[in-house]
């Protein structure tokens, strides 16, 4: 029997979750699945095709093209590092950008839109041994996971946090864009009806305001390693 477990990260904006479930996959050698990147595809999938701006959103002729579009991962040769593809071509360097973090929480919010999400992420998890995050991990996608966490700091280092990340990126960008983009996204992810953002009964709780990825890593790899013995 495989002794691999699914780990589920949940939690608010740029609270590090992605950095720390990269961390642990490599610890642990597990997958690791971005899921928010899969919803920044499809929100620059339906910009290009001009379905969505800031003033209106087609849903039904996103929700009609569904069946032509592929999302997935694949490593890129040069960084190793596993890239978010759609329709066979990375998009990795478009999805961070103001205009797809601007959107991507009105897409998000479509239940029948999520849905071939959830579909693609339960096939990647289907053998296990995944660390996964975003928002419903735990409480829909994978509400059996053996192990859940929902991580959450203030808004304003998170702000911080995720500026420094974009202009290390060379985007072009304010902080106040960025603190208000993230405040925006907490708002429509937690009020959704379908999938919001929630802490799962059973989640470990992190506040990740005054603690280092260190120790981030650490804390969360102690609740790991007993879960692996008992298997
Ligand atoms: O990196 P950051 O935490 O800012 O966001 P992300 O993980 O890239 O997710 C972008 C957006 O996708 C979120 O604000 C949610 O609206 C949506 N999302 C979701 O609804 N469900 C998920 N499992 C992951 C992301």
């Amino acid at each position: 029997m495989s002794n691999k477990i699914i780990i589920a990260i949940d939690g608010t904006s740029s609270t590090g979750k992605s950095t720390i479930a990269k961390r642990l996959a490599k610890r642990l050698n597990y997958v690791y699945i971005d899921s928010g990147a899969m919803y920044r595809a499809l929100t620059f999938y339906a910009i290009q095709k001009e379905y969505i701006s800031k003033t209106h959103f087609e849903s039904n002729k996103l929700i009609n093209d569904i069946p032509n579009i592929y999302i997935d991962f694949k490593q890129n040769k040069e960084t190793n590092k596993f890239e978010v593809h759609l329709n066979g071509v990375s998009v990795e360097k478009h999805i961070r950008s103001l205009s797809v973090s601007n959107l991507v929480s009105k897409i998000a919010s479509i239940g029948k839109l999520r849905k071939p999400m959830v579909k693609i992420q339960h096939f990647l998890g289907s053998n296990k041994g995944v660390v996964m995050d975003g928002r419903d991990i735990g409480t829909v996608v994978f509400p059996n996971a053996e192990l859940k966490f929902y991580l959450d700091a203030s808004s304003e280092l998170r702000a911080k946090r995720r500026f420094k990340e974009l202009v290390d990126a060379n985007h072009d960008i304010s902080y106040n864009e960025v603190l208000n983009n993230i405040i925006l996204r907490d708002k429509q992810d937690i009020s959704r009806k379908n999938s919001p953002l929630r802490v799962a009964s059973d989640s470990i709780v992190i506040k990740t305001d005054d603690i280092s990825l260190d120790q981030l890593e650490n804390k969360l790899f102690s609740y790991v390693t007993p879960l692996l013995s008992k298997k």
